[in-house]
């Protein structure tokens, strides 16, 4: 696969492992220069000796908090540096879940959340953006962390009212007196999707 990436300079947060980490391994293969950026300043620096020694690419690792905005300019100087004032990608892929119900998370971690999914992408952006105009064509990827989260969060929470609803609704229900017609499997007019499989899963 040619991206024509060769002699680019990309910074590739979250790099210390999973989907960062394979697409910085993947840019290398194509010769592109690279700043990875990770919180895991012992598995980000192995990644990255790793990968210029197998693809003969510079490839320097910043340990780095996406969270916070000095971590961020370190890791974003770094690249300028490299890229001689350009950067010519961003991709960030640093992020953290939660798993958990709505119930189960306190402020605290829902704002720790935030930070590292939703604000880190301004502050690398905001970093970023002179030397990736500086370079003229070049991209920003961002991961779309924050969506998986509120769709977690919004599901756990519906599942959970929705089969409280449904079962006070049938403690309150007469008995019917005659059979009532099959259940149709097509939803009801203006329900959704995803209220359909959660009726269909509480
Ligand atoms: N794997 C999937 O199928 C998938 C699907 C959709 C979304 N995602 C999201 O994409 C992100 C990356 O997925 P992954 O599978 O590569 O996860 P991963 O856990 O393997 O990698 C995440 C990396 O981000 C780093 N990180 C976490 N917080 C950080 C911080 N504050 N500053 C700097 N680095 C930090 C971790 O050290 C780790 O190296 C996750 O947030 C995940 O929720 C993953």
């Amino acid at each position: 696969m040619a991206l024509r990436l060769a002699g680019k300079t990309a910074v590739i947060t979250g790099a210390a492992s999973g989907i960062a980490k394979a697409t910085a391994t993947l840019f290398a293969s194509q010769g592109c220069r690279l700043v990875l950026a990770d919180r895991d300043a012992d598995r980000g620096a192995d990644v990255a000796k790793l990968i210029a020694a197998e693809h003969g690419t510079e490839c320097e690792f910043v340990a780095c908090d996406v969270s916070s905005a000095v971590d961020v300019q370190k890791a974003v100087s770094a690249a300028a540096d490299m890229g001689l004032g350009q950067i010519d990608a961003l991709v960030n892929v640093a992020g953290v879940d939660i798993i958990a119900t709505l119930a189960q998370t306190d402020e605290a971690r829902w704002r720790r959340t935030l930070d590292v999914n939703l604000t880190s992408i301004y502050l690398t952006c905001h970093a970023a953006l002179p030397h990736l105009q500086a370079a003229g064509r070049s991209a920003i990827v961002n991961g779309v962390l924050l969506l998986v989260l509120v769709l977690l969060l919004l599901l756990l929470t519906s599942s959970s009212t929705q089969s409280q609803a449904s079962r006070a609704a049938a403690a309150s229900r007469p008995t019917p007196r005659t059979p009532r017609p099959k259940a149709r499997a097509s939803r009801s007019r203006g329900s959704s999707p995803w209220s359909t499989r959660l009726r269909g899963s509480a």
